[in-house]
């Protein structure tokens, strides 16, 4: 087969696509292992009834349902949906927002896709530009999405010891030096994979940053407000003209709809939706009439606040009050797991690396994600980056319970 670049690019090995084959591959291999590597959301009943209700209301009708499975929509997505969601943002947080600031895609993944390579990569004069991540690690999924090399630079953060073996990860302000050729800012908040999430002074910071640049920032909300708010602190939400703030169904219990939101100025949104039409056509239309329904009772506001939050929240102390009782007095730190589903776990001076410790659970049952794949677009070399796992604690609580002591018994073998 003669690939071109695009297919050597695309077809071939990548990070991401490597590892989700592992995971997947893994689970074939052996069926009892314990999965706390992938982004499957838990499953919440009360979503799962309120979606059932939606969409059995929307099959009882004819109209709706030929609406549903018999028509393309435009490739911006939705009318209803997109007017239902504007006036939703605007009532809860006075963003100035229409249809026309709303287009839909299938999946945020793809709208990454479509608007990381809008910004960045050889541009008209000839020259290449790059996405910058003010703050790595960063969500993985990004890493291959460019359609030329060197896609991304990327900040190192400070480091905030915490007590309670906890730590935080800010952005440097003092080492973010965007070179002459910066396309866009990006950052997902909550941050997969760590949980952290950027402060308020730290996204405006971003936002003065990106504005003086003329460039715009990517806010990736896959986990954040207004949903599905898998949140444990306060926060903002933050939008304006220059920001593209991404949204997500999938993290709210849809993954299988494929539903990704991009809201942005007009003059994005409409770049947006040529390029989507292109790619895609139209989008599915299953995620936003679910989801229509729900921003029209309200009921989105009472399933994230009674249900989803508290849903991870309680998973991730119990997550975490397992590991500390686990890990004991090996040299360990969590980070403060201040939203998203995941523990970022960082072993000081662990004598393997991230990607052998990977190995080694994976022999013995346990997927995680080794956490130097998330480092991506940083230069320097740093240690750090090959200390630190990414664990879920989205699957039932017995089998994380067993996890949890599965790891810390080989973090102890290794550190010996
Ligand atoms: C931070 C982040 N952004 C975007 C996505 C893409 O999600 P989807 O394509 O399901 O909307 C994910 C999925 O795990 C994610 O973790």
């Amino acid at each position: 087969m003669k690939l071109s670049v695009f297919g050597t690019k695309f077809a071939g090995d990548s990070g991401i696509v490597g590892l989700m084959d592992d995971l997947g591959s893994a689970l074939l291999e052996n069926p009892g292992m314990i999965m706390m590597g992938g982004g499957n959301p838990g499953r919440l009943p009360q979503a799962e009834a309120q979606f059932r209700k939606h969409l059995e209301a929307i099959l009882a009708d004819s109209e709706k349902r030929h609406s549903l499975f018999g028509r393309y929509q435009s490739p911006g997505g939705d009318h209803g949906f997109r007017s239902e969601l504007a006036s939703y943002l605007k009532t809860r947080f006075g963003w100035n927002l229409t249809e026309r600031n709303i287009a839909i895609s299938n999946g945020s993944q793809s709208a990454f896709f479509v608007l990381l390579n809008m910004f960045a990569g050889e541009m008209p004069d000839g020259s290449r530009n790059s996405i910058h991540l003010p703050l790595t690690p960063e969500y993985l999924g990004y890493a291959d999405s460019g359609l030329s090399d060197n896609f991304f630079t990327a900040t190192r953060p400070e480091i905030e010891l915490l007590d309670d073996q906890l730590f935080k990860y800010h952005v440097d302000f003092s080492r973010l030096e965007l070179g002459g050729r910066t396309g866009a800012l990006c950052v997902s908040r909550p941050t997969n994979p760590t949980g952290n999430v950027l402060t308020d002074e730290e996204v405006a910071h971003l936002d003065e940053i990106a504005r003086d640049r003329g460039i715009p920032l990517i806010l990736d909300g896959a986990y954040g407000l207004p949903f599905p708010n898998i949140m444990f602190v306060d926060a903002t939400p933050h939008w304006n003209e220059n920001t593209i703030l991404v949204l997500s169904l999938s993290k709210l219990g849809l993954p299988g709809v494929r539903t990704g939101i991009v809201v942005a100025r007009e003059e994005i949104i409409s770049a947006y939706a040529n390029a989507n039409g292109i790619v895609n056509l139209a989008c599915g239309n299953i995620g936003p009439a679910i989801a229509t329904a729900l921003f029209r009772s309200g009921e989105i506001d009472t399933l994230t606040s009674a249900h989803v939050t508290p849903f991870y929240f309680d998973r991730a102390t119990k997550a975490g009050n397992a590991f500390r009782q686990a890990l004991g007095d090996l040299p360990y730190r969590i980070h403060k797991p201040e939203g998203a589903f995941f523990l970022w776990l960082w072993f000081e001076g662990l004598p393997i690396s991230s990607q052998q410790l990977y190995e080694r659970l994976k022999k013995r049952g346990v997927l995680i994600v080794p956490g130097h794949h998330c480092f991506f677009g940083l230069k320097e070399d740093w240690p750090h980056r090959h200390e630190c796992i990414r664990v879920s604690y989205v699957q039932d609580e017995e089998q994380v319970a067993r996890g949890v002591a599965i790891i810390a018994d080989e973090v102890r073998r290794a550190y010996g």
